[in-house]
């Protein structure tokens, strides 16, 4: 038996059973849908896999890349903070790459945390920060995410008694898709700073925003106390590449470093280029791929509340939240939507107890495709 108490501890994935339902709906004949994957369906622009193409082929980006190495990535990562938030960070001590914003955030609390130390999560939330928080050994206090409130925690809930190590927030929000303005971070990060909390920002769809919107960063609210993950993976269409940054308070970005350090030789080189020369891209690149998310949701939409749905319009991410009426357990709903229509949806209660009742769509499939995935879901019995 060489299973560790930690690892035990990792709770088990609702989309092992996605992933069944969805096999035996192939078996049966049917054509999947797959709409329960955050995974973006479009190419990294074509000048980043260029500049990918051309890095293979030189024999300099073949070693283990240090810490030195990685200079040219976080003076690019630094600039496109000065650029698009306004917010400047010293590119030697307060930013580092990452293997994706996932593994920067479980190595962060492995980091800045002692097993037993309280996180502040919200809920629903991302599943992976349950593992994350898991691995590390922490106490986990939810902040219910309520549509009356916009899906924002109420900090001032918390009572004076819990002192956590980190708050953990993530807007644009994955599942429900809310999003922050700048005085809420700035309220969060007073809120930390006046506990000795770490607040730690994951902003993997900072740029999948939807016409005029764009959304702030944590970082905004000053460096100090502050943390904030980015990512590649939906701003630039390199899920698969695994890369991102980490930025903000030195103290803990050296902390993380310090971790990584035991654990990975930062992304290949050849990657790293690549995602500096991508955060390098002018705005309009951006702006292109974000609109092809905005028609899927102008079609989306409206599909939904066609069937009686509740669901909100949003400005940026690449999720539709719904509320289905009636629904009280979404894990079923979900393996039986997948199984009679071949449409895969996220359960809502794969994010938490706070997500039942609700199913997440990825818009991730052209707008017809959506629109025939909502018309079928409307056929499945909800109760
Ligand atoms: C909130 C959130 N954080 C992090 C990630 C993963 O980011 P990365 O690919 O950079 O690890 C996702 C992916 O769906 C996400 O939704």
């Amino acid at each position: 038996m060489w299973l560790s108490g930690r690892a035990e501890a990792v709770p088990g994935s609702v989309f092992a059973l996605m992933d069944a339902a969805k096999g035996r709906a192939r078996a049966a004949g049917l054509s999947v849908t797959d709409l329960s994957i955050g995974s973006s369906d479009l190419p990294p622009p074509d000048a980043v896999l260029d500049v990918l193409r051309d890095a293979t082929r030189d024999a300099g980006t073949y070693r283990y890349p240090l810490f030195s190495d990685t200079a040219p990535l976080r003076e690019a990562a630094a600039d496109y903070l000065r650029r698009r938030f306004g917010v400047t960070v010293n590119a030697d001590t307060e930013v580092l790459p990452l293997i994706g914003a996932q593994e920067g955030l479980a190595h962060l609390l492995l980091a800045v945390t002692d097993p037993g130390d309280t996180l502040l999560l919200p809920d629903p939330c991302y599943p992976p920060y349950l593992g994350a928080a898991a691995v590390a050994g922490l106490n986990v206090v939810t902040l219910p995410l309520r549509p009356e409130r916009d899906f924002l925690p109420d900090l001032e809930s918390v009572p004076d008694s819990v002192r956590p190590r980190v708050l953990l927030l993530n807007y644009p929000n994955n599942p429900t898709s809310a999003v922050a303005d700048a005085a809420f971070f700035r309220e969060a990060a007073a809120w930390c700073r006046a506990r000795g909390t770490l607040l730690v920002h994951d902003n993997p769809y900072a740029e999948l925003t939807f016409g005029e919107y764009r959304a702030p960063g944590a970082l905004e609210a000053g460096l100090d106390g502050v943390v904030e993950l980015h990512s590649l993976s939906k701003t630039h269409h390199m899920g698969g590449f695994r890369v991102g940054f980490a930025a903000g308070d030195a103290g803990a970005v050296a902390a993380l470093a310090r971790v990584k350090g035991a654990v990975d030789f930062h992304p290949y080189l050849g990657i790293q280029r690549a995602a500096a020369h991508a955060l390098s891209l002018p705005d309009a690149v951006g702006r292109a791929g974000a609109a092809v998310f905005e028609a899927r949701r102008d079609a989306l939409i409206p599909a939904l509340r066609a069937l009686g749905w509740e669901v909100a319009t949003p400005q940026a991410s690449m999720y539709a939240w719904a509320r289905v009426p009636g629904l009280r357990d979404s894990v079923s709903f979900a393996v039986r939507a997948a199984e009679q229509t071949g449409v895969a949806v996220s359960p809502g209660a794969a994010f938490g107890a706070g997500g039942e009742g609700f199913v997440r769509f990825a818009l991730v499939q052209p707008p017809q495709v959506l629109r025939e995935a909502a018309r079928l879901l409307g056929t499945v019995p909800v109760g």
